[in-house]
């Protein structure tokens, strides 16, 4: 063989190895796929905006399959999933408290998860200031997930397909808490919920039943919208509204975050967008039904220091109001955001 074949031999072979090569890149790692946060008609600004997270295919399915994975927690039964469900707006289905490890149960109502990314604060006391680092409390509390943060690194470490996810999310198959804690924030963050026939109304798309109609106006002329304002039916702010507190609970609400007596019994006014599925109500989820909940209102309001002057002296309602009212948060219930694909539970 001459020399002159030699070279071209070594030079078709060295080219196979970098088209092959190439091929493959372009195979398992195609690129960061991004994804546009669209923030619905008429909404504020978001308080978080995925800035510094940029929203991609990749990490967005990463943190759906962190979400519904068992493993995040210490027995391997207890994921996000387990007291976050679709089917209740993402709220414990017709659970007042939900179970964790070890038989235990929470303290406090899961609440529903949308519209997350318009939350300066999460938990019913408003614990939580930062998405991005909520996760980390139900992993680690004893009641909930009980694992640490080390071993769930470790379990999907040694995984077989998570640490090609990771690297297909954040060019890094190291997996690292921070990417954790980012991949399920794309997921509950992008969790939007826009479209109920309250949403439609607003859009020209709909119109509501005289019923309806009836149930909106009483529920501006009762107020109820100085706390749940519209559209994300929540000012955000944090009220005492008379509950009594439960001696086994002795839950102060805001009170353990903030230390001040004057936040004691106040909870984070709860969304009311989805309120038909994500019984039962309140941060205990005492009240089994919207109509509890409204009894409350008419006649249950315990009067104390911390009491918001809108319900001190209760809020006049007749049994005729609360089926109106009823009739009218209804509408607020978002039937394709519960059947949201993107977000279910994988087959
Ligand atoms: C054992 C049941 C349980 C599990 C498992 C669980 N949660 Fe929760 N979640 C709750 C409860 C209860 C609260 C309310 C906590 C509070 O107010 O102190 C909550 C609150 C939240 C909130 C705040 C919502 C708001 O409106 O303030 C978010 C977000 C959330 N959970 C996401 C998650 C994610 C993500 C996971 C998995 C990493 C998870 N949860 C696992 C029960 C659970
Ligand atoms: C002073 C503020 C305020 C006013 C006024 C108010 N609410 Fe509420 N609402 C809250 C707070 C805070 C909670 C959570 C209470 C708790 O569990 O401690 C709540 C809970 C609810 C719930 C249960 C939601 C859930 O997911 O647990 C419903 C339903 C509700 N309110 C409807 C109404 C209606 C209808 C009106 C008017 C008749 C009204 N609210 C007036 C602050 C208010």
């Amino acid at each position: 063989m001459t020399a002159k074949w030699i070279i071209r031999i070594v030079f078709a072979i060295v080219a196979c190895v970098v088209i092959i090569s190439a091929c493959r890149k372009t195979d398992s790692n195609p690129g960061p796929k991004y994804i546009e946060f669209k923030v619905p008609s008429g909404f504020p600004a978001p308080n978080y905006n995925f800035a510094t997270n940029p929203l991609t295919q990749q990490a967005f399915d990463l943190g759906k399959k962190l979400f519904y994975d068992g493993r995040l927690s210490k027995d391997g039964n207890f994921p996000c999933a387990s007291c976050h469900q679709q089917l209740a707006g993402f709220a414990n289905f017709d659970h007042d408290l939900s179970h964790g490890f070890d038989n235990q149960f929470t303290t406090r109502n899961a609440p529903p998860l949308f519209n997350l990314v318009w939350h300066k604060e999460m938990h019913w006391d408003g614990g939580i200031n930062h998405i991005e680092v909520q996760p980390l409390a139900p992993i680690t509390a004893p009641n909930e997930m009980a694992e640490e943060i080390n071993t769930v690194i470790a379990k999907l470490q040694a995984d077989s397909s998570y640490p090609q996810l990771f690297r297909a999310a954040f060019g890094n198959s190291t997996i690292s808490s921070q990417q954790i804690l980012l991949a399920l924030t794309q997921f509950v963050g992008s969790m939007v919920s826009a479209n109920s026939k309250y949403d439609k109304v607003n859009r020209g798309e709909a119109e509501f039943t005289e019923i309806e109609k009836t149930g909106y106006a009483l529920f501006k002329e009762k107020k109820c919208n100085s706390c749940h304002a519209e559209p994300l039916f929540t000012d955000m702010s944090f009220r005492n509204t008379g509950i009594p507190v439960k001696p086994a609970l002795m839950d102060l609400g805001r009170m353990r975050i903030t230390n001040k007596s004057e936040d004691s019994l106040k909870f984070k006014v709860p969304s009311l967008r989805n309120v038909r599925v994500s019984f039962p109500y309140g941060h205990d989820g005492r009240f089994p039904a919207i109509k509890s909940m409204l009894d409350h209102y008419s006649s249950g309001v315990q009067d104390g220091p911390s009491v918001d002057p809108l319900v001190k002296n209760k809020i006049a309602l007749t049994e005729l109001d609360k089926f109106y009212l009823t009739q009218f948060l209804y509408t607020l219930t978002d039937s394709s955001f519960l059947q949201d694909k993107r977000f279910a539970q994988p087959e």
